[in-house]
Formats: structure tokens, sequence, C-alpha cells
């Protein structure tokens, strides 16, 4: 929204939200969330086109287009638990606008929704005798955090999808006029409504299945001394399947992927479209084997025990450049390392907050420290989670003298200069390399 505003001088756009502190904080020196770029945006705009507020119902009264962001997370109760959306927030927002709303509206999709889900939005809003016309248009959202800016600047492709009468396709080129203030014609693309919202489900269980892919072959490289890197750099070098997202690693994390691969296998079920369904399961299920192959890795190397042992974690958030820590691969690998009966200390320069909230129940058995050089000191192991640019740049050979001795250093995002470290005296694990050990 900060975005559309940017571009769009002549939109007002009003933020509204439930949460009082999170409306405060966006209308604070401090916002709520850590994006590179967003807070130039945000505090150049604020008070001239872009307006944050609590005022949900005067919102919807005044609006003529609505986009709804709410979340929509994964049920953690009754049918389809741990695996549809619970879409009990985006039904209250419906009857929310149905009921606050005097004067026609386009509401758009903006949450990430399983398929289908703009037809329950239309009979919610038309259930009641109320006269106001709306109409429905999915747009779903492809930017990637930490590069959201940049992202949303320059997007690969804008999709709307609408129904395909011709109050749909008004709706649908008022908005296409919106994103067109800067978004060249040919990337904005157009479909019916079930195909956007598919779209979205697709693209993302498409980019975890890269990940699970090269993950999967990270395991059989550790088995017989070929280089995922090498290999990654191969097979990337085929233009028919290109070379992002071919980082092995200690697998993927993020409010998106998992959410939307359950939501995937949860569609295709209720279809009764088992092998599809067990086919787009797989790619969690290796992503989950991965975060557990990194605690056996880390067992193996380490004479089979963890216990007593001190372990630092370099990174909690689920990628760089972020403070994020959904369903980061730090938080299963954290649980493990305490139940293991090691010492945890975590250092991350943008999550620590969050990590301390993630591992809430198990606080007494981990320590948070920002510097990365004291977080390893008398350490035994250092384990790379986040692929933040410091950690590459730190002294070794310093933090090596503060360590226990032997000293790990277990990469699960192969960031690091393995052969320098291992000339340091470390006993280096890669993720899909022959280790550097000194035994
Ligand atoms: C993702 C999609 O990329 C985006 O289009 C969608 O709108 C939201 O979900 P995001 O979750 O923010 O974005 O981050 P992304 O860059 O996709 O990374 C997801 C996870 O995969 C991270 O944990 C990242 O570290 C991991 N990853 C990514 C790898 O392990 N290897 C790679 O090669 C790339």
């Amino acid at each position: 929204m900060a975005m559309i505003a940017h571009k769009c001088p002549q939109y007002r756009v009003t933020v509204v939200d439930t949460n009082p502190e999170r409306i405060t904080a966006w209308n604070s020196d401090t916002l709520p969330i850590y994006e590179p770029g967003l807070d130039e945006i945000v505090k150049k705009i604020r008070g001239r086109n872009l307006f944050f507020s609590t005022q949900i119902e005067q919102g919807i009264k005044e609006a003529s287009i609505i986009f709804v962001s709410v979340n929509t997370p994964i049920k953690t109760f009754g049918t389809g638990v741990g695996m549809a959306a619970d879409l009990q927030y985006w039904e209250k927002t419906a009857r929310q606008i149905r009921e606050a709303s005097q004067s026609q509206k386009i509401i758009v999709e903006k949450s990430t929704l399983p398929v289908k889900t703009a037809l329950a939005m239309e009979r919610i809003l038309t259930a009641t005798a109320n006269e106001v016309h709306f109409d429905i248009l999915s747009n779903p959202e492809f930017m990637a955090e930490g590069t959201g800016i940049k992202d949303l600047e320059t997007p690969d492709r804008v999709l709307i999808g609408s129904r395909e009468t011709p109050e749909g396709i008004k709706a649908r080129d008022e908005l296409v006029e919106i994103y067109a203030n800067w978004v060249p014609r040919e990337r904005i693309i157009t479909s019916n409504i079930w195909s956007s919202e598919l779209s979205k489900l697709v693209s993302n269980a498409f980019l975890a299945q890269r990940i699970s892919s090269i993950n999967a072959i990270s395991s059989l490289c550790e088995k017989t001394e070929a280089d995922i890197t090498e290999v990654a750099r191969a097979v990337g070098m085929d233009s028919r399947l290109g070379d992002k997202f071919l980082n092995a690693s200690v697998g993927f994390g993020g409010s998106c992927f998992k959410k939307d691969l359950l939501n995937l296998v949860y569609l295709c079920r209720q279809y009764g479209l088992k092998e599809v369904a067990d086919y787009w399961d797989g790619v969690v299920r290796i992503n989950d084997y991965q975060k557990e192959r990194f605690i056996l890795n880390m067992l193996g190397a380490m004479f089979n025990t963890l216990a007593g042992k001190r372990i630092c974690l370099f990174g909690f958030a689920f990628k760089a450049d972020t403070g994020d820590t959904r369903e980061s691969p730090a938080i299963y690998v954290s649980r493990r390392i305490v139940e293991e009966r090691a010492e945890l200390v975590i250092t991350d320069p943008r999550a620590l907050a969050n990590a301390e909230a993630d591992l809430a129940d198990i606080q007494g058995a981990v320590a948070f420290v920002e510097d990365p050089c004291e977080a390893a000191a008398g350490c035994d192991a250092i384990a790379v989670m986040t692929e933040w640019d410091i950690y590459a740049t730190l002294d070794f050979k310093k933090i090596y003298e503060t360590m226990r001795k032997p000293a790990y250093i277990f990469d699960g995002r192969n960031i690091l200069a393995h052969e320098d470290l291992f000339k340091i005296g470390f006993n280096v694990f890669p993720v899909g390399k022959p280790p550097l050990t000194h035994f």
C-alpha cells in the first residue's frame, strides 16, 4: 500500500488494522517491521496520501477499492488442522465490509488464499438485502521479504484475476490503471479469478520445490564427494532451468512456502487427487528432513553427543535482511539442540526479539547475544542459520581462539570461506560438500 501511495499521489491510501499498537507503530518513528527501503518511503508520504488508522468502519465507508490483506494462517484446530488455511479473520473482514459499505466497491483479495475463496467472498458480500454492488478481484502479491521494495518497484509481473463479466472486466481495468502508474503494461497480466488464486499457490510451490530439489541432492553430495555448488552451477546454466533459487541450505522458512504448499496439498486431497497431493507433500517432507539432517550431521561430527556442549547459532531470521523468523529453520534446530541437552547461544542482527518470543518456552536453556564474536566465545560449535553478509567478514582467527577445541563450524548457508576456516583450525561442515576436518 505504501508503494501504491508513493507511485500514485492522486490516490489516497488508508491502511486500517484492528491492532492499535501496530497502527501506533506505523504512525511512529519506529515502524513495526524491518524492510530495507520501506522507512524512507513511509516517512516521505505518511500524512500526504498514506494514512494508518484503527477506524475500520470509516475506512471501509470512504474507500472505493479495498485491498483485503488479513493473515490466513494454517488452521490450528478442527478439520484441516495443520494444513488448510484458517479463514476466520478473512471472513470476519468480508462481513465487516458488507455491514459498513454504503456505496459500490471493488474488493481486492491480496491475502494468499485457497482457490475459490473469491467465490466465498462474493457469497458473503451478497448474502443480505444490502443493495450495494461489489466486484471481487484477485491480485496476489509476489514480493519476497528483504527485497520487498525492489520487488514492488520493478515486479516480474502483476497478476489481476477477475470475473469475465462486463462489471468484472471494468473493475479489473481500474486496478490495472493503478499499477500502470509505474509498472510497464506488458508486465501487468490478467486472468480469470481462479487462475489468479491458483497461480500464487503454484508459484510458491515451484520455488519451494526447487529448494527441496537442491537440498535433496545436497544429501547425496555429502555421501559421494560431489559438491552441491558445482552441481548447482552446472544445472543452473541450462537456460531452461536458470540459476536462481538453487542454493542448498538448512531448509526454507518464511511465512509463505510451507503454508502455501500445505494449502495446495489440502486442496488436491479435497478434490480426490491423492497422487498430486503426495507429490507436493514431498516438498515439505524433504524440507523437514533437511532440518533434521543438519542436526544429525552435527551429532555425527561431534562424537554423537551434544550434551554439555555449547553451540552458537549465527542468525535466526528465516533469511537475510529481515527480522522475520516465521517458520525459520533456526526454530527447529534450536529446539533439537536443547533437546540434545546442549547449551545454546543465539545471535542475529535483527531477529533477537522474535527469537526470544519463538523460544519463550525454553528460554532458560538459551542465551541471546547481539555481538556474534561474543556469542561464539566459549562455544564448541558455530552453526550458520541465516546468510547475513556480516558473518562472512568476521575475524574467525580471533573467534577460533576464544572457542573450545576441537572447534566446529556447520555452515547451513554455505556463505563462509571454508578453506580459510579449515586452515585456522576449524572442522568445517558445509551443506552438500565434503567436510574439512582435522581428525
Ligand atoms: C516467498 C516468495 O519468494 C515470494 O514470491 C512470495 O510472495 C512470498 O514467499 P519469502 O518467503 O519472503 O518470499 O522469501 P524467499 O526469498 O522466497 O525465501 C524463502 C526461504 O527459502 C528462505 O528461508 C530462504 O533462505 C530459502 N532459500 C531461498 C533457500 O534455502 N535457497 C534458495 O536458493 C533460495
